[in-house]
């Protein structure tokens, strides 16, 4: 990535986040003539999630009205139609505009045609993807262009606090770089920060999708949605340096297999291993405790031949393929967030949010595979559009820099710790009223815990501790607010007249 290490303190679009909503918005934004800062916390590409997106990007052939039904179907109807239908009827042209033609991404084709894969609960072949490591064949490229661009400036190893607000309008960020704060005025500011995958032991999610976006916004008063819609992918291979076994691996064909080398889907869904992914994530976690295992049988596909990467990832590691993945649930993506309309504007004014970090409605309770590289895509292209013409406001921002900036080692492994044992144990894919009770009173107290120090210091490691304990609170008060089982959000007791 290029980075332009200048650092300018008034911007156009300060966009936070480098995966490919906050890429797609920053192109956006340049396009219409606006200077855009790009701030990221990563060092390397492969620190956002979109890098890591496997099976692909699910597009509109001919086909909108069954693509809008599989989505608000996986979704337990519980989708906003509308949002659904601005997700479905730009893919097209977002993806032709963006990826075939500007980035020129290489998607697997056969001879003149491109190779639609297939993933659970999709009705059809619909998803565009490079072997299964479609989002590095996106994200590299995407970044590379940036960097080309005049009008943009990419602050690499750069992490948004705070956001500086006055009066209920947002006025930029506090930014941090190398242990220096200093505060970054913009006409408007998109966060595109990504999940939070980091509140949970095991993830698909790189280590820095701490829920960063989402607390500064929450914290500034914006109103985040649909946070207790927390997805776990059902196939993530859990030996030595886990990884994911994209979903589209099923759609060509492999089953899965219980301790005892019984196939069981069927006996749970009747669209057995493409049942929407909160069904067979459920399936998985639960036939691993009833038998102790439970494994992808890829005998019936040319596995090494259909996804030579993962084949690769497995034999890397020492696993034989040939006698079956081991395979378990892990989180891997927030469905809620940040509230935003069609065009990723926020409750506040300036502010907007695209990406992992936002609730557009298009998810509702369950994402429907391939759909988050494609609905970053649109909603930051939509975002990055509507958030230019705004000139920055330099205002008086309170400081922070005369905070001291070191945090313990010990205090934030000790918080971390006992997160990851309350969100494990209470806020994963089966939960109960009382569990829900007692996750929120320890991740209050936690959270009291971090704030006491994030009064006194600055320190990055301070604030990812932060967006930990205040997105995890806010998915487990949202769980717990919740007594109705839909997708994600599943309650392996009823609440009682009691609960309260
Ligand atoms: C996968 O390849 O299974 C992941 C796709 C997604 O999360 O949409």
């Amino acid at each position: 990535m290029t980075t332009d290490s200048e650092t300018e303190t008034t911007t156009g679009v300060l966009v936070v986040g480098s995966g490919i909503a906050g890429c797609a918005t920053a192109l956006a934004a340049a396009r219409e003539g606006a200077r855009v800062t790009l701030a990221t916390k990563a060092t390397e590409p492969e620190h956002a999630s979109s890098w890591w997106a496997q099976g692909g990007i699910a597009v509109t052939r001919d086909d909108p009205e069954s693509f809008k039904d599989d989505i608000l179907a996986a979704s337990d109807g519980t989708a906003d139609p509308d949002a659904v239908d601005v997700l479905v009827e730009n893919a097209r042209t977002a993806v032709e505009d963006v990826l075939f033609e500007t980035l020129g991404v290489s998607f697997d084709a056969a001879g003149e045609e491109y190779e639609y894969g297939r993933e659970a609960a999709h009705s059809k072949r619909r998803i565009l993807h490079v072997d299964a490591s479609t989002g590095r064949h996106i994200l590299g490229p995407f970044l590379s262009h940036l960097a080309s661009i005049d009008a943009v400036t990419i602050r690499q190893d750069t992490a948004a606090l705070e956001l500086i607000t006055h009066e209920g309008r947002v006025h930029g960020a506090h930014l941090e770089s190398d242990g220096e704060v200093e505060p970054v005025f913009a006409g408007t500011t998109v966060l595109a920060t990504g999940g939070v995958g980091a509140l949970y032991p095991q993830s698909t999610n790189p280590d820095g999708a701490t829920g960063d976006g989402i607390t500064m916004a929450a914290l500034a008063g914006a109103d985040v949605q649909d946070m207790e819609y927390v997805q776990f992918h059902p196939t993530v291979c859990v030996e030595s340096d886990p990884f994911l076994v994209s979903e589209a691996v099923r759609g060509e064909g492999a089953l899965l297999r219980n301790g005892d080398s019984v196939r069981f889907m069927p006996d749970y869904h009747e669209d057995a291993e493409l049942a929407p992914r909160d069904v067979v994530a459920r399936a998985v976690a639960r036939e691993r405790e009833r038998t102790g295992s439970v494994t992808l049988d890829v005998s019936p596909l040319a596995f090494a031949e259909m996804f030579p990467d993962l084949a690769g990832m497995c034999e890397s590691r020492g696993i034989g393929w040939q006698s079956g993945i081991p395979v378990a649930p892990a989180e891997h993506f927030l469905c809620g967030g940040i509230a935003v309309d069609s065009e990723g504007r926020t409750s506040l004014d300036r502010l907007f949010a695209v990406g992992e970090c936002s609730r557009t409605g298009v998810h509702g309770a369950n994402r429907l595979a391939s759909t988050s590289l494609l609905e970053g895509l649109v909603w930051g292209l939509r975002a990055g559009r509507a958030a230019t013409g705004v000139d920055p406001e330099p205002i008086e921002a309170p400081d922070l820099l005369d905070r001291d900036p070191a945090l313990p080692e010990r205090f934030g492994a000790e918080k971390s710790v006992r997160l990851h044992r309350v969100m494990a144990e209470h806020v994963g894919l089966e939960r109960t009223p009382e569990g829900l009770r007692q996750a929120t009173a320890v991740l209050r107290r936690l959270k009291g815990e971090v704030d006491a120090y994030t009064r006194t210091r600055t320190s990055r490691d301070l604030y990812e501790l932060r967006g930990k304990s205040v997105t995890a609170l806010l998915i487990a008060r949202a769980a717990a607010d919740n007594p109705s089982s839909t997708g994600c959000h599943y309650l392996s007791e009823e609440p009682t007249a009691h609960a309260d």
